[in-house]
């Protein structure tokens, strides 16, 4: 199989990705945080070299402050529903999944306002919008680093300083960039920062966290218990430990531990530049099949590895169909749980063919499905 949807998850995964899952379910697959064995001291060990780990990629100074989470949903639910109170606003944009759109309407009917800035249709946000979007109620700004669909990256850097001015706190959705695209949340003043597991940071689903700066106090959202202060009926006060009510996924904990050692070892920007020129690849071949139409940025800016395009009146569904039956060709169709960056570039309701590589994904791969597409359009 050509595999092409390295956006909804990736695959494969570095060799010491299976190895560190299968080793931590045969010997240290006891409970971390909780009994004092030697077992559980390892997976606790284990926990605590994630963190650090993640911690060395993304420039975070306080591991304890990464908050393990089941996937990006997870965490975008946590930073949204923790942070947000009735009478507050939020301010977020067009271009948004429903890992934002869904818990911020969920809120809209508790008294929470939302004001959406609309991005451009190549899928930028301008931080000036943003700016002017942020009235007295505003108490957090939830933006995505780079769209699912449309894949342009957002300056959120400029964002965060756009924010910070009117003294509002940003979240970063990096569904679609953590671990291909250099993220630096101290340089970039991001406050919170939401990272799903099991995409571009290579690890298995299941996994995925959110980084809560020294500054952002959220409420917990989820309740339980967790080896520590078990006197106390209410969360304890501190981190990782007042976010993270039962049992960690240590296995998947240690995959994903082992995608970000390799990613470390490879360097996130040997990554961005592999994807970068599949992309490239991809879109000056299909610029030769009649036709065609390529969502999103122009060929100079960064780009996120996703690729959203339509051939003429061909139904998006029948060509991820007749990729998959006839080539084996893995790609995802439709419209990728973001109605309104679908709205935004103008295929709402129908959406859109979304190619993704990733980092195993090869030169030769892009040309046969190039070759695929070409003839499913006619043309081959
Ligand atoms: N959010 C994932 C995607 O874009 C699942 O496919």
């Amino acid at each position: 199989m050509i595999y092409l949807d390295n956006a909804a998850t990736s695959h494969p995964k570095p060799e010491e990705v299976y190895v560190a899952v299968d080793t931590a379910l045969r010997s240290c697959s006891a409970n971390p945080g909780r009994s004092g064995h030697k077992m559980a001291l390892e997976a606790n060990r284990l926990i605590f070299e994630a963190r650090e780990n993640i911690s060395r990629l993304f420039g975070i100074k306080h591991p304890e402050r990464i908050i393990f989470t089941q996937n990006a949903t997870g965490a975008l639910n946590l930073a949204i529903k923790g942070l947000l109170a009735p009478g507050d606003h939020c301010v977020t944009t067009s271009i948004e999944h429903n890992s934002v759109v869904r818990p911020l309407h969920c809120l809209s009917r508790q008294g929470i306002g939302v004001g959406r800035v609309n991005a451009s249709e190549e899928g930028l946000v301008d931080p000036e919008n943003i700016a002017a979007a942020i009235n007295k109620k505003t108490r957090l700004v939830a933006v995505n680093h780079a769209s699912n669909v449309i894949g342009t990256i957002n300056p959120v850097a400029k964002i965060a300083a756009a924010a910070h001015d009117r003294g509002v706190p940003v979240l970063v959705d990096a569904s679609q960039t953590a671990g291909t695209v250099s993220i630096n949340v101290e340089e970039s003043g991001i406050d919170l920062l939401a990272c799903p597991g099991h995409k571009g940071l290579l690890g298995p689903q299941g996994t995925g966290f959110l980084y809560v700066a020294p500054h952002i106090n959220l409420k917990p959202i989820l309740f339980g218990g967790t080896g520590s202060r078990s006197d106390i009926e209410d969360m304890p006060d501190f981190l990782p430990d007042r976010h993270e009510a039962g049992t960690l996924n240590t296995p998947g904990i240690a995959g994903l531990n082992a995608g970000v050692l390799f990613l470390i070892k490879t360097g996130v920007e040997s990554v961005f530049n592999h994807e970068d020129l599949l992309c490239k690849m991809l879109i000056e071949g299909l610029s030769d099949i009649p036709g065609v139409k390529v969502y999103g940025p122009g060929s100079c800016t960064r780009r996120a590895a996703v690729i959203s395009f339509n051939i003429g009146d061909i139904d998006p569904s029948t060509i991820g169909n007749r990729l998959d039956a006839e080539f084996d060709i893995a790609v995802r169709v439709g419209i990728h749980c973001a109605p309104g960056a679908h709205r935004t570039i103008g295929t709402y309701p129908r959406g859109t063919v979304r190619v993704s590589p990733g980092y195993f994904t090869k030169q030769e791969d892009i040309e046969t499905a190039v070759e695929a597409l070409k003839t499913i359009a006619g043309c081959g």
